[in-house]
C-alpha cells in the first residue's frame, strides 16, 4: 500500500539523516532549522521586524532580515517628515526602498504611520492652521501616501498614539485643531485610497487591560458602530523588565477579537537596565515567549513584529540612557536566549 511505502521511505530517510548518511535536497532541508516566519506560518501568523534605511547597507544584517521574517515595518521611512518634507512635495525614496527589498524577499509590509504627533515636518508644526486648512492637509497627505502604496502593503498604522495614559485624548495638533473626529476621518480616507489595506490604530502601554486600552476598546466599539473602516488594534509592546510583565495581555487581545477586530503585537522589545546579566536575559526570554504565546492563543491576533531584531539598531539606548539589550539578537547579531524562547513558543 502506498501509505505503508511512504511511511517506510520516511522512516528510512530519518535513519539516514540520523546516521549522517543522507544527501540531496531532502536531507539539506532537514538540516536547516525553520525560521521564525516559517514557524509562525504554521499557526497562520506572521513574524515580523521593523527596519530602517541606514541599516540596509549592512549585509550581515540584511541576510537575517531577509530570511527570518515575513513581515517588515519601515521604522521611519513612511513617516510624515520623510514622505512630505515640503508641503505638497512627496518623497517616497525611503519607503520604496523598503517595499522593494521586502518584495524581493517575499515579505509583506506593515506600513507605519500616517497620523502621529511626532516626526512631523517643520512646515506643518511651525504655523497655525484653521480646522478646515488642517483637515485638507491631512486628507491630502493620507490620500496621496496610501494611493502610492496601494496594493503594495498589507496594513497601515493609520493613527498612532492618540491617547494619554489615563485614557483621555492626547493633546496633539490633530486633536487640538480637528477634535476627536480626525480619527474616523483618517480611517475613511485611508480606506478610500486603498480598500484592501488592513487599517489599524496603534499605541504603546495598551498591552494590559487598563485605562488606556479601555479608551481604545470604547473608541473601537464606537467606530465599528458608525461603520468606520477599522480592522485592527496594534499593541506596540515596548516593555521594560523593571516595570513588570503585563499579565492581562491575552485577556486584552481577546476582548478586541470579540469586537471583530484583528490585533497584532507591532513593536515588541523588552528593555532592561544595563548591564545585561544572564538572569535578566533569561527573564527577558520568558517575556518574549509569553507575549508570543498570548498572541497564538487569540484567534484574531494576526502576528508579532519586533522593533528591529538586533540590539545593534535598537532605538532604546538613545532614548533611555543606561537601558538597552531589548531585542532577540545582540549587537554582534548573535541570537540571545529570547530568540530560542520565540522558537519554543512558536513550535
Ligand atoms: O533623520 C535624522 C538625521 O538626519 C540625523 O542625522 C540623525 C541624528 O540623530 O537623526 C535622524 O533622525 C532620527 C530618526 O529616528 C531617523 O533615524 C531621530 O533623531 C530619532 O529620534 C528617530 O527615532 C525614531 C523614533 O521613532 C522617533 O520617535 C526611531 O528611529 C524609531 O524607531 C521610533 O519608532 C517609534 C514608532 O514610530 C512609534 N512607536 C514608538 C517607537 C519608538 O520610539
Amino acid at each position: 500500500m502506498p501509505m505503508t511505502r511512504l511511511r517506510l521511505a520516511g522512516a528510512l530517510a530519518a535513519v539516514l539523516v540520523a546516521a549522517g548518511l543522507a544527501t540531496g535536497p531532502a536531507a539539506q532541508a532537514h538540516e536547516r532549522q525553520p525560521t521564525l516566519a516559517e514557524l509562525a506560518h504554521r499557526h497562520g501568523r506572521y513574524f515580523g521586524s521593523a527596519t530602517d534605511n541606514p541599516e540596509l547597507t549592512d549585509s550581515a544584517y540584511t541576510k537575517i532580515l531577509g530570511s527570518e521574517f515575513d513581515m517588515i515595518t519601515p521604522g521611519n521611512g513612511m513617516k510624515w517628515y520623510a514622505t512630505e518634507p515640503r508641503q505638497g512635495v512627496f518623497d517616497w525614496t525611503d519607503g520604496d526602498q523598503i517595499v522593494r527589498l521586502s518584495r524581493a524577499n517575499h515579505q509583506r509590509v506593515r506600513a507605519h504611520t500616517l497620523v502621529w504627533h511626532s516626526q512631523l515636518p517643520d512646515w506643518l508644526t511651525s504655523r497655525q492652521w484653521t480646522a478646515s486648512e488642517l483637515r485638507a492637509v491631512l486628507k491630502k497627505h493620507i490620500l496621496t501616501e496610501v494611493r502610492h502604496y496601494r496594493g503594495k502593503v498589507y496594513s497601515w498604522d493609520v493613527v498612532n498614539e492618540a491617547f494619554n495614559e489615563d485614557g483621555t485624548y492626547r493633546d496633539t495638533i490633530w486633536y487640538r485643531t480637528l477634535g476627536p473626529g480626525y480619527i474616523a476621518d483618517a480611517l475613511r480616507w485611508a480606506h478610500q485610497a486603498d480598500p484592501h489595506a488592513r487599517l489599524y490604530l496603534n499605541d504603546y502601554n495598551i498591552e494590559a487591560v487598563g485605562p488606556k486600552s479601555d479608551a481604545y476598546y470604547r473608541l473601537a466599539q464606537d467606530l465599528r458602530a458608525q461603520g468606520v473602516p477599522l480592522n485592527g488594534i496594534g499593541l506596540q509592546a515596548h516593555l521594560a523588565l523593571q516595570y513588570g510583565y503585563p499579565a492581562t495581555v491575552q485577556e486584552n487581545l481577546a476582548r478586541f477579537s470579540r469586537l471583530g477586530l484583528d490585533t497584532a503585537l507591532t513593536e515588541v522589545d523588552v528593555r532592561m537596565q544595563l548591564p545585561a546579566t544572564g538572569e535578566k536575559l533569561a527573564e527577558q526570554a520568558t517575556w518574549y515567549r509569553d507575549l508570543t504565546e498570548a498572541c497564538l492563543a487569540v484567534r484574531r491576533c494576526v502576528g508579532v513584529t519586533v522593533w528591529d531584531f538586533t540590539d545593534k539598531y535598537s532605538w532604546i539606548p538613545a532614548v533611555f540612557p543606561g537601558e538597552g539589550a531589548a531585542l532577540p539578537w545582540d549587537e554582534q547579531l548573535n541570537p540571545k536566549p529570547a530568540y530560542a524562547a520565540l522558537r519554543e513558543a512558536l513550535r
